[in-house]
């Protein structure tokens, strides 16, 4: 029922006395605590963006497969395709390491506002508190790294209205347990996602490593062992029924809550628009080539499924801010609060222009927010282009015919350019930069392009297939034996004459010189008027307790478990079992398939202890917790403490709640702990994971 993505630290005098209402048992020391084991201590954010937590006191962490995807996929080949048939690490030596993926747990948070505003006023000019402000930041974050010992950064809230200061260890040694079989954690495809009713076993595993002392390293070590959480989450499989109440912790990544109208505005009729339009076309020629060939299905598989999962969530927004005015809501808002600032000759001297100063901006923006768009999605929605842009230390060093830069800038791209080939296609990449550089050359203005473009009018009678054969034929950009090549001896003169960098140069520097200054002007203007607007609906509606808009910060929601009505005539339950399974089945259509070994266990009923009341296994179920993108795999906990799902999307209904809460349509749509534990033990045959957790049986959920 609540809307709010709550900063843990203030749980105590914002929401306590309505969590305990709704059935919360715990304290609010025992959900955050800075000196004594407290929920936070279990819960981690993934690789900076996704969300995970620990079930054993042998770091073992619980995650959703989307957000595993890229590492399970990364260890899957042909021959041992373990994305297509999942993998349960047997021992510890099984485990595998993911260089570059990291975890971070929150040592403490702190409001900063008072130190970074000290000494601002209304009417310290912009760029001098926007200096002010930057610095202190910086110097409160590099305090509180004590030397590299933390990860630590401030955050602006609210438009800047308040900072807070962000503690955290992290941990760079992150391996992977296990996962399902695809056609469970991905069970429904594209076609399922961000919709209800689910049935999906959307989960993955890992474990944390830590040296002998239980600290962080840096990377993944030989003698590394398992790291001992402060706290680990007692796993419950007493089950859910509607109005239990549910509370999730994670790291919501963004929402725009406080966005104004001409901005939604924009959203809905230019930026989505351009998004969806690109990524159609990105779609289709990547599924094109992964349809012809199983082996560039699997090297593409993971890019394809971020660029889907946000191409399907632009199109819903649009489709529910068109059905819910969702832009005319906002402006109904924003007159009233353009009254309520007329009403007294202190606050229009105060916020008096904000809201002009934001439609001005706005309208300005929108004369070039189609190039950053198109150099955004379709000059960096091509893989040459972002894999130029990579070489840019290396340009620098080599202009400034400096050896060791040389030398170090060539030898840091050794593993990103590893990783960028082992799953590269050139002959698919060079039809996707046909196609979306001859989209960005109709589509943007003609005075906002790249000279590329002339080059293409000229040399290639503006066919972009044929500038694209040129490319891809002569880039050594396009080919790794080439790049390597060109890498042991590296000149500027070289680079400089490639034709794939010279691309991307081109788009680079139009972007730089021609449109960034202009946005820059504008949005200096809008970060104050949206600084005043969102201060002046605090101070109007100073009743309404707001939550920050989410920001890859920590955060705790809570609600209940919860059905819904979607339209008119069509209601919701609150939990899918597995009978939904073999409703949907489907051994033609490749989103739908159950594996065999899930057929037989299910057909057979064998469920073991996670049958629910009824003697069906219970897969899914929703809870009105606000979440977004970010809080993939966090933990859905009982009033207790005690896991009972795992967050994992979003319903289609509302799919504008990033941009403005819906209480009766947005819902949380969570994996059932029981339904995740059946296919480690049953299914994946890992009973010993399971045993490594705390199964607590304390009765039915609080609430
Ligand atoms: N929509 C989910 C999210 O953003 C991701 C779901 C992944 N599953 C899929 N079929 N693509 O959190």
């Amino acid at each position: 029922a609540d809307e709010g993505m709550w900063l843990p630290l203030f749980v105590k005098r914002l929401n306590q006395a309505d969590m305990q209402k709704k059935g919360l048992k715990l304290t609010a020391e025992e959900i955050y605590d800075v000196n004594n084991a407290s929920l936070k201590d279990a819960v981690v954010q993934l690789g900076g963006f996704c969300t995970g937590e620990f079930v054993s006191s042998q770091g073992l962490l619980l995650t959703n497969h989307h957000c595993g995807y890229d590492a399970i996929q990364s260890h899957s080949t042909p021959q041992n395709n373990i994305l297509q048939n999942g993998f349960f690490a047997a021992t510890r030596q099984e485990e595998k390491q993911n260089p570059g993926l990291f975890v971070d747990i929150l040592v403490r948070m702190e409001d900063v506002t008072g130190k970074v505003l000290e000494g601002i006023t209304p009417t310290t000019p912009e760029q001098e508190r926007t200096a002010t402000v930057q610095k202190r930041q910086r110097e409160l974050a590099d305090n509180a790294k004590e030397n590299g010992k933390y990860v630590a950064y401030v955050r602006d809230m609210f438009g800047g209205n308040e900072y807070y200061l962000f503690i955290y260890q992290r941990f760079g040694d992150v391996r992977l347990v296990g996962a399902p079989p695809e056609a469970v954690g991905k069970f429904g495809g594209d076609t399922d996602n961000w919709m209800w009713p689910r049935h999906t076993g959307d989960f993955s595993m890992f474990r944390v490593y830590a040296d002998k002392n239980n600290q962080p390293t840096a990377t993944p070590q030989p003698g590394n062992v398992p790291y001992v959480p402060k706290k680990h989450l007692p796993v419950s499989l007493q089950g859910v029924s509607e109005g239990d109440f549910a509370m999730v912790l994670g790291f919501p990544g963004r929402t725009q809550r406080f966005l104004p109208a001409a901005g939604l505005q924009l959203t809905l009729d230019q930026t989505n628009p351009a998004r969806i339009k690109l990524r159609d076309t990105r779609l289709k020629l990547w599924k094109e080539d992964m349809d012809q060939d199983a082996a560039l299905r699997l090297k593409y598989a993971s890019k394809y499924a971020g660029i889907a999962n946000y191409w399907k969530y632009y199109i819903g927004q649009n489709e529910g801010m068109k059905r819910l005015k969702t832009v005319d809501a906002k402006k109904a808002e924003e007159n009233a609060l353009l009254q309520w600032i007329a009403q007294d000759p202190a606050r229009a001297q105060q916020y008096g222009d904000a809201l002009n100063v934001i439609n001005q901006s706005y309208a300005g923006i929108r004369q070039y927010n189609l190039s950053t768009q198109y150099v955004n999605e379709a000059a960096f929605g091509t893989e040459i282009i972002p894999l130029a842009a990579r070489l840019m230390p290396l340009a620098t060093a080599l202009k400034a015919n400096d050896k060791a830069a040389v030398d170090k800038a060539v030898a840091d791209l050794k593993g990103p350019l590893a990783d960028h080939f082992k799953d590269y296609s050139a002959p698919t990449d060079k039809k996707v930069f046909a196609a979306l550089m001859a989209l960005y050359m109709q589509d943007v203005p003609k005075d906002q392009q790249p000279d590329v473009f002339q080059t293409v009018q000229k040399q290639y009678g503006g066919s972009m297939p044929k500038y694209a054969d040129y490319v891809f034929s002569n880039s050594f950009l396009a080919s790794e034996a080439k790049l390597n090549a060109f890498l042991a001896a590296p000149t500027l003169a070289k680079l400089e004459a490639d034709p794939g960098y010279k691309t991307y140069q081109s788009v680079y520097q139009n972007y730089v010189q021609n449109i960034v200054p202009k946005l820059q002007g504008l949005q200096a203007g809008l970060g104050r008027a949206n600084r005043l607007y969102v201060a002046a609906l605090r101070e109007k509606n100073s009743q309404k307790v707001y939550s920050p808009d989410a920001n890859s910060t920590i955060r705790l929601s809570y609600g209940t478990v919860r059905p819904y009505r979607g339209r008119d005539a069509v209601a919701y339950d609150y939990k899918t079992t597995a009978q939904g399974i073999l409703e949907k089945e489907d051994a033609t259509n490749p989103e739908f398939v159950v594996p065999q070994k899930e057929l037989d266990l299910l057909k057979m009923k064998d469920y073991g202890r996670f049958a629910d009341k009824q003697g069906n296994l219970p897969v899914a179920f929703i809870t009105d917790n606000d979440i977004t993108g970010g809080n993939s795999g966090s933990p859905v906990i009982n009033g207790r403490g005690e896991l009972i799902g795992l967050a994992f999307d979003g319903n289609w209904e509302a799919m504008t709640g990033d941009l403005a809460y819906d209480p009766e349509l947005k819902r949380c749509i969570n994996a059932d702990i029981r339904y995740v534990l059946w296919c480690v033990e049953k299914l994946g045959g890992a009973k010993h994971l399971v045993d490594e957790m705390t199964i607590v049986n304390n009765g039915p959920n609080p609430g």
